[in-house]
C-alpha cells in the first residue's frame, strides 16, 4: 500500500487531482438544501466549543478586519463582530444570511457586513477587492469542484493571514457507505490533505492543527443519534498573493 501511495504522490497535481475526485463524488449541495438547513443551525445558534477553538487558533489582533466565507448563522462572524473586528460575512445562501442578521439584531451586535456570494462568484466583480481584509476565513464551508481556485480566492483577498477547517474524516460529498472503491480510489486521501497540497502547490507555507469537537445526535437517520468525536485540521497560512 505504502508503495501505491508513493508512486501516486510524486510529481502529483493537487488541482487536477481534487478535480478528478470531485467529478467522482456527488455535487456540492445547492443553495436550497443550505436554504433549509438554515433552520436547524438556528436551533444550534449560540457560542460553541469549535468557535472558540477556532478564534484561539486564529489569534487575532485587536480591530484586524475579517471576511467569513460561507459565514451561515454566524458562528465566528457574531463572536467576531462582538469582539470589535469589521466583518465581511458573505454566504450564497439567503436563509443563512437572513438568520445571522436576526442574531445580530437580537444581540445588539453591529459592525458586519452581510454580503450574497458564492464560491464560484467574480469575488471583485462583488465588491470584494484584492488586499481588502486583514485575514480571511472559511469555516467548514469550502464545498467546490475546484478547490484551487476557492483558496486562491481568500489568498487574494486577505493582507496577513487566511484560515480554513476541513474535513478529517470521510467528505460529506464521499459516498461513504459504499466506501473509496465507488470513487475508483485505489486509498482514501482526507480532504484536508488536498487542502494541504494545493497550498503547498501554490507556494503557501500552511500550518496544520486540530479541533477536537464532539457532534451531539440528531434525529437525521443519516447523521445517527449517537454523539461522535470529530476532528477538524485548521489550516492557516500567509497569503503568498501581490
Ligand atoms: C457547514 S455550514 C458552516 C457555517 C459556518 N461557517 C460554521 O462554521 O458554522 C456551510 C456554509 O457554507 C455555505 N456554502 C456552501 N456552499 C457555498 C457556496 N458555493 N458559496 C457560498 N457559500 C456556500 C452554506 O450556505 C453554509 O452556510
Amino acid at each position: 500500500m505504502a508503495g501505491i501511495v508513493l508512486e501516486h504522490l510524486e510529481g502529483t497535481d493537487w488541482r487536477a487531482a481534487w478535480v478528478e475526485r470531485s467529478r467522482r463524488r456527488r455535487k456540492p449541495d445547492a443553495c436550497a438544501y443550505w436554504d433549509d438547513r438554515a433552520r436547524e443551525f438556528r436551533r444550534h445558534s449560540g457560542r460553541s466549543e469549535y468557535a472558540d477553538a477556532f478564534l484561539a487558533m486564529l489569534d487575532l489582533a485587536p480591530g484586524q478586519s475579517v471576511l467569513d466565507m460561507g459565514c451561515g448563522t454566524g458562528t465566528l462572524a457574531l463572536p467576531l463582530a462582538e469582539a470589535g473586528h469589521p466583518v465581511t460575512a458573505a454566504d450564497f445562501s439567503e436563509g443563512m444570511r437572513t438568520a445571522l442578521a436576526e442574531r445580530a439584531r437580537s444581540a445588539g451586535i453591529g459592525g458586519l457586513n452581510v454580503l450574497p456570494l458564492s464560491w464560484t462568484d467574480d469575488w471583485q466583480g462583488a465588491g470584494l477587492a484584492p488586499k481588502s481584509a486583514d485575514v480571511a476565513v472559511a469555516s467548514r464551508s469550502i464545498m467546490v469542484e475546484d478547490l484551487w481556485d476557492a483558496l486562491m480566492k481568500l489568498d487574494a483577498v486577505a493582507r496577513h493571514k487566511v484560515a480554513v477547517t476541513v474535513a478529517t474524516e470521510y467528505s460529506p460529498r464521499g459516498y461513504k457507505a459504499l466506501g473509496s472503491a465507488a470513487e475508483g480510489l485505489a486509498c482514501y486521501l482526507p480532504d484536508y490533505l488536498y487542502v494541504m497540497g494545493i497550498l503547498w502547490q501554490m507556494g503557501a507555507n500552511p500550518e496544520l492543527r486540530y479541533i477536537d469537537t464532539t457532534r451531539p445526535g440528531t434525529a437525521d437517520p443519516e447523521l445517527g443519534s449517537e454523539s461522535i468525536p470529530i476532528r477538524w485540521a485548521f489550516i492557516s497560512w500567509k497569503p503568498v498573493s501581490a
